[in-house]
Parts: structure tokens; C-alpha cells; sequence
């Protein structure tokens, strides 16, 4: 394969065949062509896009850079969850202790930040010691052991998307629906599923900020998962604002004990319970979803939830003792608040600005090889609707230095709108669900 070929051809709206994507793949797991490369052949796909033959062919190739998790003739089903991404979405780490804790397997293999978004590999290991990179054999031999793994790509894993997603990010190409699908995809095709759901984020602050652009990726995911004979349900959720209150990665894994403790803000369950009965309904399709919901909550006001968390981390290598005292959590030495500078009503919080934020105070990447700051971050003080007096904390920030915590401030002072009490409008928390057979209207 002659890589600059492919470039050219891709940028002159050519295909590429199976062949040649696979080249891609495989050459980009092995480290055997250069970055500049891959990056114009992922900025040509930007542009040109991919048809449906060459997405699947690209999915299918990602997939088999690696090897994938067998699932053991006769175990229970093994179901996943999967999030196009957004600012403060941490549904992840409250969904797979939740899901083991019922019966359900969950292989979970997740990204790390990536643009202006957070990632849930990130968020786990701001839990000190806690291993995300485990091989293939070792996060098998978990899963059998206690039903869950929260692992990330390895030289064993799905490598392709490893390489492709880190470049990506670095090079202003996530915002594709082919080259998102084949991400998202052959990561979870390589987990041995027996089914997934898929959170696709709409709204202001997601990738793909358009209705229908959300439902294109989903079916276009849908249609991937049942060629791979994997029942896909897909739920659209917004993303105009941020999910729960805070934002940044250890504040993140205290919110999701807090909520696994029954305590976690409203919006942040919503999501989680739709998603978490999407996901026990997969696994057990006789059920209604109401049973599902009873199952969930049971689960999670007896505390199974947060004592198969307990497990997990335990079994990861991480503290536990962060769970008992989230304090025992990395945590920033300088806290200041974002004030309003007028009364009235909070209108909109912005999505991207609180992401891009959190990435200048060090909590995420401007290129591929950064290291997070696990303790940096905002937690919002306010919701969008929230009457508001002048001087009021909008937001508070967690930085690592003044000159960061003051930039911060400065960056975010403007970007919590508030105004008269003009409507407000934001968009259902969960607005469509989308299968194979269908899509329905869940809210207005
Ligand atoms: N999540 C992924 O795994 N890949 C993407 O491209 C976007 C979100």
C-alpha cells in the first residue's frame, strides 16, 4: 500500500477498497506509517466521508487490528454501553458496577478524553492505582470473577482505533459520522457482546450538535452491530448543557459515588436509569421496563451497586478507600467561584466552554501524549432555568495553580448566560430511541 496514493484518491472523493483499508488499519496498529500521513487520510475522510461498504470495511478492520474478548459458551449476557461523548457525561461509571451488580456481564472497553470532551479512562484513573490497561486474558478472567471489566485499548485491543483516535483529537477530525461509527464500533465489537446501547449526544455540546446528524450516527452504528449480528438500542440525550454538576475527572468519580449512594443530582439518574434499563433489557428481553427500573433501583438503595464498584476497584488495583472517603481523591489546591455579575435568570450553560476550560487548567489534552491533572475542574453551582442574584456562585473551579484558577474564572465568567427571565429552552434529557425495527419520540 502506497499510503500517499490512498490520500490523494480519498481527497479527490475517491473509495478505498477492503484491502486497502485494512492496510490502513493494520499499518496504523503496528506503527508503520507516520502520523502526518494518517492525518491527511483522516482529514480527506473528513471531508469526503465514507459510504456505507467502506465504513463497515474500516469497522471490520479496526476490529481485527486486534483480538477480541470470547464470550464462554453458556454466560450470562454480555452487554455494554457506549457514549458519543460530552462534558461532565460520567453515566459510564455508574452504569457497569450497577448492570454486574444485577447479573449482567459488562465488558466495558472506553476512550480517554478526547477534544473538548472528558473520557471515562481518564476519570477512572484519577482514582490513585487504578489500572485501566489490562491484557485481554486478565480482563477476561475478571469479568468471569465478578462480572465487569473497565478496561481501554492495549497493543492487544482494538489498536487501530488506539492510534486513529489519539490523531483524531489532535488533528480537529472527530466530527465525522463514518470515522465516530468505526471508533465507537470496532472498539465495542471486539468486547464479544451479546448487546449494546448507545448514548448519541445532541445538543450544543456533542460532536454532532443536529438532530439529525445524531440519528444518522445512530443508525449507521445500528446497521454496524447487526451486520456483526449485535442487537444495538440507541438513545438520543442532550448535550446542551452539562450532565450532573461536575466537570473534570476525580470530581467526576465523587459525583458517581455520591450518586450510587442514592445522593447524585437528578439529571445525572435520568440519563443513567434510561440507559441502565436499555442495557438490563438486552440482557433479559422478557422484562418490561418498568420491572427493569424496579430491578435498578432495588439495586442501587441496597448499595449492590456501589459494593460491585467497590469490587471492581479493588480488583483494578485502585484505593478503595476513596470510596468511603472520596476526600482520600485528588483534589486542587485552589478553589475559587464564578459569580454572576447581574440577577436574572441562568439561560444557558454552554457545554464547550466549560469542556475547553477544564482542557486549559490541565484536566485534558491539547495533544496526544499530555497528562491529565486528575483533580482539576468546575462543578456547576447552577442549573439553566435557575433565578440568580448578581454576585451569586455560578460555578466553582478547581485548579492546580492561581494563574490557571484565574484564567479559568475569566474564561467562564461570560459563558454561563444569564439574562431576563425570558423561556429557556433546553432540550428533553432523553428525546429518541432508535433500534433496527424503528425510532420513537420519547419526549417533546
Ligand atoms: N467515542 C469514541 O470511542 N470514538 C469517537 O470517535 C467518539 C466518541
Amino acid at each position: 500500500m502506497i499510503l500517499r496514493d490512498l490520500i490523494e484518491r480519498k481527497r479527490d472523493g475517491g473509495r478505498l477498497s477492503d484491502d486497502e483499508l485494512r492496510s490502513v488499519a493494520n499499518s496504523a496498529a503496528a506503527g508503520s506509517v507516520p502520523d502526518y500521513q494518517l492525518a491527511a487520510l483522516l482529514m480527506a475522510i473528513f471531508f469526503r466521508g465514507l459510504d456505507g461498504h467502506e465504513t463497515r470495511a474500516l469497522t471490520t478492520a479496526m476490529l481485527g487490528s486486534g483480538q477480541v474478548l470470547q464470550r464462554p459458551a453458556g454466560a450470562p449476557p454480555w452487554i455494554d454501553k457506549h457514549s458519543t461523548g460530552g462534558v461532565g457525561d460520567k453515566t459510564s461509571l455508574i452504569l457497569a458496577p450497577l448492570l454486574a451488580s444485577v447479573g449482567v456481564t459488562v465488558p466495558m472497553m472506553s476512550g480517554r478524553g478526547l477534544g473538548h470532551t472528558g473520557g471515562t479512562l481518564d476519570k477512572l484513573e484519577s482514582i490513585p492505582g487504578f489500572r485501566t490497561d489490562l491484557s485481554l486474558a486478565r480482563a477476561a478472567a475478571q469479568l468471569e470473577r465478578i462480572g465487569c471489566a473497565l478496561i481501554g485499548q492495549t497493543a492487544e485491543i482494538a489498536p487501530a482505533d488506539g492510534r486513529l483516535y489519539a490523531l483524531r483529537d489532535a488533528t480537529a477530525t472527530v466530527e465525522c459520522i463514518q470515522l465516530i461509527a468505526a471508533s465507537i464500533m470496532s472498539k465495542k465489537l471486539a468486547e464479544g457482546l451479546t448487546g449494546l446501547v448507545l448514548d448519541v449526544k445532541r445538543g450544543s455540546g456533542a460532536f454532532l450538535p443536529e438532530l439529525d446528524r445524531g440519528l444518522e450516527l445512530a443508525r449507521t452504528m445500528i446497521a454496524l452491530g447487526e451486520a456483526a449480528g449485535v442487537p444495538v438500542v440507541t438513545l438520543l440525550t442532550a448535550m446542551d448543557r452539562p450532565l450532573g454538576n461536575a466537570c473534570g475527572n476525580a470530581l467526576e468519580v465523587r459525583e458517581c459515588i455520591e450518586t450510587m449512594r442514592g445522593n447524585g443530582p437528578a439529571d445525572l439518574w435520568t440519563v443513567t436509569e434510561a440507559l441502565a434499563i436499555e442495557m438490563l433489557r438486552l440482557a433479559r428481553p422478557t422484562i418490561t421496563a418498568e420491572d427493569a427500573r424496579t430491578i435498578l433501583l432495588d439495586a442501587l438503595h441496597s448499595g449492590a451497586a456501589l459494593e460491585k464498584f467497590r469490587e471492581i476497584v479493588a480488583e483494578q488495583g485502585g484505593d478503595v478507600r476513596c470510596i468511603d472517603d472520596p476526600g482520600l481523591l485528588p483534589s486542587a489546591p485552589h478553589l475559587a467561584d464564578v459569580r454572576a455579575t447581574r440577577s436574572g435568570v441562568v439561560q444557558a450553560i454552554p457545554p464547550r466552554p466549560v469542556g475547553h476550560a477544564i482542557i486549559a487548567l490541565g484536566g485534558g489534552r491539547t495533544s496526544k501524549d499530555d497528562v491529565v491533572d486528575p483533580a482539576v475542574g468546575v462543578v456547576l453551582r447552577v442549573r439553566v432555568g435557575d433565578a440568580v442574584t448578581a454576585g451569586q456562585p455560578l460555578a466553582t473551579v478547581h485548579a492546580r495553580t492561581s494563574v490557571a484558577l484565574a484564567a479559568a474564572i475569566e474564561r467562564l465568567r461570560g459563558s454561563v448566560a444569564v439574562g431576563d427571565g425570558a423561556p429557556v429552552n433546553v432540550l428533553p434529557w432523553v428525546s429518541h430511541r432508535i433500534t433496527s425495527t424503528g425510532e420513537e419520540l420519547l419526549g417533546p
